[in-house]
């Protein structure tokens, strides 16, 4: 049966770039939108011309995306959502989960997360310039699981599009489970349209999830759609390709990224390592995953046509093995 929940395709820096976003719509669906992965601000600049295309809507033209950036610097936020504003972007996303400690610790991303006074400030000069509409990612808190409670006093006092939410502490990272029980106090609390993040891997999850988040407005997914591509689709009441039809999409993926990257990276240097990195999503559609990656990785640029070829031949793994992957 058709399934009308709204699904945003998560930012995974280094992963969901364009080429990525275009050739997963093409070949799979299921997405509404994508929120691109952060960029970070540096105090004083506009965005350089290759940041802004990885956002353009020419550059995007097959899934909705959203830019999302990260900074902790209101006069650059401004001037950096104005350059946005003229480049026809209505939305944009603030950044208040990555728990990388050279982010975090600098005050950026999760990093903000203690310090509601400082997100206040920040909210205040920049919605009051902000001709586009703001939306923020975040965690429960940065340490402290209750963090959220003061942070979403604050986010409550102004017109935010939605509050995303990655229902860990950024000490988490990405281990441990997801705190649904707090997820809940959010979205009881959140004035404003509620996104929930975290370990969507498999239609009874979502549904779980559903019933105790009655209300949310969209899912955001990252890693059970970059391992299992035909989630979403699934998730929105498609059912699961045959085997064959499976490995034919997944070729068709990658050649299709493949050929995005050829088209904006300089050199097969750049090219292959893009795709390498690709590769470790990739490869766990794969009943070996572990065995495939390593002949991919070993792969120079003159082979690597011919091991692709050998890793389309090798069986797809069970959808469910693949998911315990990122579940570990
Ligand atoms: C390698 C990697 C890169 C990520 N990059 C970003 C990013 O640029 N911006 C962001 O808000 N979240 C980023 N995330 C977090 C994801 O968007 C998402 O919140 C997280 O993976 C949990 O969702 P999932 O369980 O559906 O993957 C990243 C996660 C990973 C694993």
């Amino acid at each position: 049966m058709k399934q009308t929940r709204t699904l945003i395709l998560a930012p995974i820096r280094g992963i969901t770039d364009a080429p990525y976003r275009n050739a997963f719509a093409h070949c799979f669906g299921g997405f509404d939108r994508a929120i691109a992965p952060f960029i970070q601000l540096r105090q004083g600049q506009r965005l350089r011309s290759g940041e802004l295309l990885q956002v353009t809507h020419e550059s995007n033209r097959a899934m909705r995306t959203i830019p999302q950036l990260l900074t902790n610097h209101p006069r650059t936020f401004s001037a950096v959502l104005r350059q946005l504003h003229n480049a026809g972007h209505e939305e944009v996303n603030w950044n208040l989960g990555c728990p990388y400690p050279m982010v975090a610790g600098r005050g950026r991303g999760a990093g903000l997360l203690p310090h509601p006074d400082r997100i206040d400030i920040i909210l205040s000069e920049v919605l009051n310039k902000a001709k586009v509409r703001l939306s923020v990612k975040m965690r429960l808190g940065y340490h402290d699981p209750d963090e959220y409670q003061a942070v979403m006093e604050v986010l409550n006092r102004y017109p935010l599009s939605e509050v995303i939410l990655h229902a860990r502490t950024a000490d988490q990272m990405y281990d441990g489970t997801v705190d649904i029980v707090r997820a809940g106090q959010i979205l009881s609390v959140c004035r404003h349209p509620f996104v929930y993040n975290g370990d969507i891997t498999i239609s009874s999850r979502i549904q779980a999830f559903s019933q105790k988040l009655p209300g949310t407005s969209a899912w955001m997914i990252g890693r059970g759609a970059l391992t299992c591509p035909f989630l979403p689709s699934q998730l929105k009441g498609l059912s699961l390709p045959s085997t064959d039809a499976r490995i034919k999409q997944l070729r068709e993926f990658h050649d299709l990224l493949l050929e995005g990257y050829r088209q904006r990276l300089s050199g097969p240097k750049h090219v292959m390592d893009k795709m390498l990195s690709q590769w470790e999503y990739l490869s766990l559609a794969f009943a070996k995953p572990h065995h495939l990656l390593n002949r991919i990785h070993r792969s120079n640029v003159s082979h690597y046509d011919a091991n692709v070829d050998w890793a389309f031949d090798q069986p797809l793994a069970d959808i469910s093995t693949s998911l315990q992957y990122i579940l570990s």
